[in-house]
């Protein structure tokens, strides 16, 4: 498919990079007029209660579309739906039962491609359904998901959704501890995973993971997708080849008639503390706002071929390789490997292969092609592309127009969509029709959405001036409902700072321009944004103190020109241990052992003592500043200011003396 090329309308010729939606653009839209804001606005529960009809097949209309408690919010109270039906079996009574559901390009460039239409989903999805309820899966429980890019993660995510059950997906790159933590904290009764899946070439043993997982959880069945046909361990009685038991289950299975407010899924996500949280969708409202945000953010139409790059095990995933784009009825491609196997143009050969017409990544991925030079990209044909988007941290302005001219070849608007895990789903961007697109600047609230920058006590901030993202009640529909089994820690984290019915992002951001376009500037807490995967310091600072020689540890996040930032970890070592360089290496070890390859330290900088306050504090403002070549500040009031210098050396610092 081919798209012609765009006229760009730039607003002031003295501020270039300011750009509007062409008329093509525009003709397109499913929204294309500024006065929806306004319209919304006005009363946004009756907007989000319109949208939610007319986007969403309900079993039964709900009574009440909005209630608060605050904190607490519930939204179509009453209501009854199926969020699978509506993935699915509304697609298989019209002539899209026979489109392309799910596209799954497998990372091997000599095995096939896997294509389910719609109605191929829905029978793997019936099945697999099946399959849970004679594990003895009921509607509440908590089934695991372990699984690396391949079509089975989306069936076994529906397949729980379709009979109630609360699906927690967790990342195939997260350790086998770090999966048995989470399926701990779930209660999780079945895990799905697979033998392994391809990265770089090489074959992952993902079992080998899973089983350190399921150890020491309820965790009774296992069951296992044969990816790759590599011998795994199999322990009798409790694991399951899928294929198996797919092969005798029924092809029928009616969706369970959930209550708007039922559980959905839990997804795991790091706060700031050493533990991560569980955060809690429900049914109803995540549908509504996956639904519109998929469908107007993307301005996806029927003969769209939508490519986000996100692994499914981060919310990005959820909501936009699986759920909004299957509810839209639009065909969602996946790609099981690494972004730049077997060479460093394999994504846009993809784009070329199946012509994608909308393509949504993350700065780290855009910074990384950028580096490796223009030639690769302009190998293939991406003339298919129409829209681009971009998630996940802050973008810079070099970044953000390559990906408009070499990507997008100066035709595509960049959607920049700022969300996080416990919104579910997008909320500040500019819509593909309306405009503007700004480098660096997200846009505008979603039509029925309230937010505001705040100063520390809680005034509004004016043009310009760096304040504190907040949303404002009424909050959008798909929000997280609470942390799984804490609604303490949900009261504390979100509404512990400017009060019950103001929620805070723990972002911060200021308002760009009269339109209220606003610009993120990035966490404001001890949450780092590493390669677009959100991390903890706290929690690499538990990882590298279980290893044996660390006394004492500091981590901060380091800037990096291509992953956005990076862990380093400060230790101080116990007595009788000496520094080396295998040892640095045996600690960065003991994260990827313990969290992950993702939260390996980029550094570990072995000291004799970490700079503390007099009451023995450790000082990680210090820290952040050496990592960061920034002033250092008063070190005075410091029980030992020495061990700055030694740090200096040590880091290579290069900022101001
Ligand atoms: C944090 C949430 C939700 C999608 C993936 C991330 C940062 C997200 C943007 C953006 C600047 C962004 C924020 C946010 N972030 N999108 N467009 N511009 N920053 O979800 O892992 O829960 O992380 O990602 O800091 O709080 P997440």
């Amino acid at each position: 498919m081919k798209m012609k090329p765009v006229k760009w309308v730039v607003e002031d010729p003295k501020k270039k990079n300011v750009f509007w939606p062409s008329e093509e653009l525009k003709k397109r839209a499913w929204v294309n007029d500024e006065s929806v804001y306004a319209e919304a606005e006005k009363d946004p529960v009756a907007w989000w209660g319109k949208l939610a009809k007319e986007g969403i097949t309900w079993f039964k209309d709900w009574t009440v579309t909005y209630k608060e408690n605050p904190p607490f919010y519930q939204w179509f109270v009453g209501g009854k739906l199926n969020i699978c039906y509506n993935a699915v079996d509304r697609h298989i009574t019209s002539w899209k039962r026979n489109k392309a559901a799910i596209i799954w390009e497998p990372e091997p460039l000599n095995e096939q491609p896997r294509v389910l239409t719609f109605q191929d989903l829905y029978r793997e999805v019936c099945k697999f359904a099946n399959v849970l309820k004679g594990l003895g899966i009921k509607k509440g429980d908590r089934v695991g998901i372990y699984l690396p890019m391949i079509p089975e993660v989306q069936i076994a995510m529906l397949a729980c959704a379709r009979i109630g059950a609360v699906h927690s997906v967790v990342f195939s790159a997260f350790s086998g501890q770090s999966l048995r933590d989470r399926m701990i904290d779930a209660e999780a009764k079945v895990l799905v995973t697979a033998d392994g899946y391809y990265r770089r070439g090489k074959p992952v043993n993902l079992k080998e993971n899973a089983d350190i997982g399921a150890e020491g959880t309820k965790i009774k069945d296992v069951i296992v997708v044969k990816r790759l046909g590599t011998p795994v361990n199999w322990v009798e009685g409790r694991d399951h080849w899928w294929h198996e038991l797919m092969e005798k289950a029924d092809l029928n299975c009616e969706p369970e008639v959930m209550d708007s407010e039922d559980m959905l899924f839990i997804l795991y996500t790091s706060g700031t503390t050493g533990k991560p949280k569980g955060i809690e969708h429900h049914v109803g409202g995540y549908a509504v706002q996956a639904y519109w945000t998929t469908k107007w953010d993307f301005d996806l139409h029927d003969e769209d071929l939508f490519w986000c790059t996100a692994d499914i095990g981060w919310i990005t995933g959820h909501t936009y390789n699986c759920y909004g784009p299957l509810m839209n009825g639009v065909t969602s491609l996946i790609y099981e490997g690494a972004p730049d196997f077997p060479g460093p143009d394999r994504w846009w050969q993809i784009i070329e292969k199946y012509a994608v017409t909308v393509f949504y990544t993350a700065p780290t991925a855009i910074r990384m092609f950028m580096r490796l030079g223009d030639e690769y990209v302009k190998k293939h044909d991406l003339s298919s592309l129409r829209i681009l988007g971009t998630v996940g941290e802050p973008i810079n302005e070099d970044a953000w127009l390559w990906y408009f001219n070499t990507v997008g070849g100066g035709r595509c608007p960049i959607i920049d969509t700022w969300w996080q895990t416990e919104t579910g789903a997008t909320l500040i961007n500019s819509l593909p029709g309306i405009g503007p697109f700004i480098p660096t600047v997200a846009g505008r609230p979603f039509p029925g959405t309230r937010f505001a920058i705040l100063t520390e006590d809680g005034k509004p901030t004016n043009i310009g001036e760096g304040g504190f993202l907040v949303q404002k009640s009424p909050f959008a529909p798909g929000m997280l409902r609470t942390v799984y089994g804490d609604p303490e820690k949900f009261k504390q984290q979100y509404f512990g700072v400017y009060g019950e019915r103001i929620y805070y992002t723990s972002d911060g951001a200021y308002i760009f321009d009269q339109l209220g376009n606003i610009r993120i500037t990035g966490r404001v807490d001890d949450v780092m944004k590493v390669a677009g995967h959100r991390l903890s310091t706290a929690e690499v600072e538990n990882a590298v103190a279980q290893h044996p020689a660390v006394a004492e540890c500091a981590v901060v996040a380091m800037p990096h020109d291509i992953k956005g930032e990076v862990p380093v970890a400060f230790v101080a070592l116990k007595a009788g241990f000496k520094g080396s360089l295998q040892l640095e290496d045996e600690i960065k070890k003991k994260v990827t052992e313990i969290i992950g390859p993702t939260a390996r330290p980029e550094k570990v900088v072995l000291v004799d003592d970490l700079p503390k306050t007099r009451s023995g504090k450790i000082m990680r403002r210090i820290l952040k500043a050496l990592t960061a070549n920034q002033p250092i500040g008063d070190i005075s009031t410091l029980m030992n200011p020495e061990s700055v210098q030694t740090l200096k050396e040590r880091i290579g610092y290069k900022g101001p003396t």
